[in-house]
């Protein structure tokens, strides 16, 4: 536990802190292995650390071991001296004996992890609608039962709803029980940062929990006009009319100017649900950060939309075991010598792999190379995905 907690300070510094706030650490300990943090030593004190949840990720048709990788930092005393390149390569190392064959992540700058193999693998949207601005299109029938429940009864409706959506939704995770009650319904002075409680809203319909929005209301007044704002922290529903009604729900609370989201999926159904799509003031960014630990293991591990199959020459200089020539489609993944269509650096597959950015754009942006009229067109169609990779949480 002391070690542990030595590893975490570095990321704990760059928040503020000298030492981890306890109940931080006590919360990140539940749900964080001992055995999947790495530290860097300077003597007795931990001058850098890197942290790996083991997590279930949900790939296009089917779901994979994965490392989430978290907490990393090193201390400014410490910095540029390669410390965190040695970090990475004892993370990258134990996913691989781990048979975790995917490696992911939030950055918190796009500069870092590139070198060691993660590709820009999903965009998110973050949004800030002013409330007598968000009518929908056209008037919804009333769908369900909304009710307000306390965060110690949460868990068993809002659990399943997750799950039905992680299933099938490319970038989110499966959550255990500890998860849920360390973190997602977790209300700590430190994490409302100046805002509300965390309150919990469950739409039931037909006799089950649908859909489920977490938010926080953060009241201000101007001159007795209101001009706060309701802060949604995760809201998702198991069907589309599930989902129109439970953002509905969330536009309609009194005394609230503005609903703000941040971390949705850039294919979000409220881009075409409201009536005014500009007045989201929709704010594309980075989102997850995908890097193949095992080539041969991660592509067998998705589905293709089509039959056949493209060859992909893989560059990898930092994993050099994933070099070579692909052969990838639905009758299988393997190592092949046949010439290759396409050739990239490993981080293009971490972009293409869960749908997020097509062959097409790495092409137009020069990150992979065409050797054959159509082989991006066709590694688009077997690549192909409904449903834009989203991770509603960031870890
Ligand atoms: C980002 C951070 C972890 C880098 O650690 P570090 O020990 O200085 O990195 P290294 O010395 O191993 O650098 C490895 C390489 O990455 C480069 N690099 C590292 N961080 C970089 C950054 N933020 N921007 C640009 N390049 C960076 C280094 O120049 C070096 O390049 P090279 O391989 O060509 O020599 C550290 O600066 C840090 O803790 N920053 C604040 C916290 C943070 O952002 N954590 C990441 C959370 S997602």
């Amino acid at each position: 536990m002391d070690e542990l907690r030595a590893a975490v300070t570095p990321i704990g510094y760059y928040f503020g802190r000298a030492t981890p706030n306890e109940d931080q650490f006590e919360r990140l300990a539940r749900v964080l292995p001992m055995e999947r943090v790495h530290a860097a030593w300077d003597g007795s004190r931990a001058v850098g650390g890197a942290g790996a949840f083991p997590f279930t990720l949900t790939v296009p048709g089917g779901r994979v071991r994965a490392a989430g990788v978290t907490v990393v930092a090193v201390l400014p005393s410490h910095r540029r001296r390669g410390v965190l390149r040695s970090m990475m390569r004892a993370q990258l190392d134990a996913c691989r004996e781990n048979g975790e064959s995917v490696a992911y992540l939030w950055a918190t700058e796009d500069t870092i992890y590139g070198r060691f193999g993660y590709g820009l693998a999903s965009l998110t949207i973050e949004i800030d609608l002013a409330r007598d601005r968000s009518a929908y299109y056209a008037p919804a029938e009333p769908f369900g039962q909304t009710r307000l429940v306390p965060l110690a009864e949460a868990e068993s409706l809002v659990a399943p709803v997750w799950e039905r959506v992680a299933a099938v939704t490319p970038g989110m995770f499966a959550r255990t029980s500890t998860w849920w009650q360390a973190r997602a319904l977790a209300d700590p002075d430190w994490r409302r940062r100046g805002g509300g409680e965390l309150q919990c809203a469950v739409l039931e319909a037909g006799g089950r929990p649908t859909a489920y929005a977490l938010y926080r209301l953060n009241l201000a007044f101007d001159r007795g006009m209101q001009t706060g704002s309701l802060d949604v922290v995760e809201a998702m529903g198991d069907s589309p009319e599930a989902t129109r009604a439970i953002w509905r729900f969330l536009l309609d609370v009194d005394w609230i100017a503005h609903i703000k989201a941040w971390l949705l999926p850039v294919d979000h159904p409220l881009l075409l649900l409201v009536a005014e799509p500009r007045r989201l003031r929709a704010n594309v960014r980075d989102g997850l950060w995908v890097r193949l630990v095992d080539v041969g293991a991660a592509l067998a591990a998705r589905s293709y939309a089509t039959p056949g199959s493209v060859v992909i020459e893989v560059a990898d200089e930092f994993c050099p075991w994933n070099q070579g020539r692909w052969r990838v489609g639905p009758d299988g993944v393997e190592r092949t010598n046949h010439p290759a269509d396409l050739s990239c650096d490993v981080t293009a597959l971490g972009c293409a792999y869960l749908g997020g950015l097509t062959w097409a754009q790495l092409g137009r942006s020069l990150r992979v190379a065409e050797f054959r009229p159509g082989a991006l067109s066709r590694a688009d169609a077997l690549f192909r995905v409904d449903t834009a990779p989203w991770c509603p949480e960031i870890f």
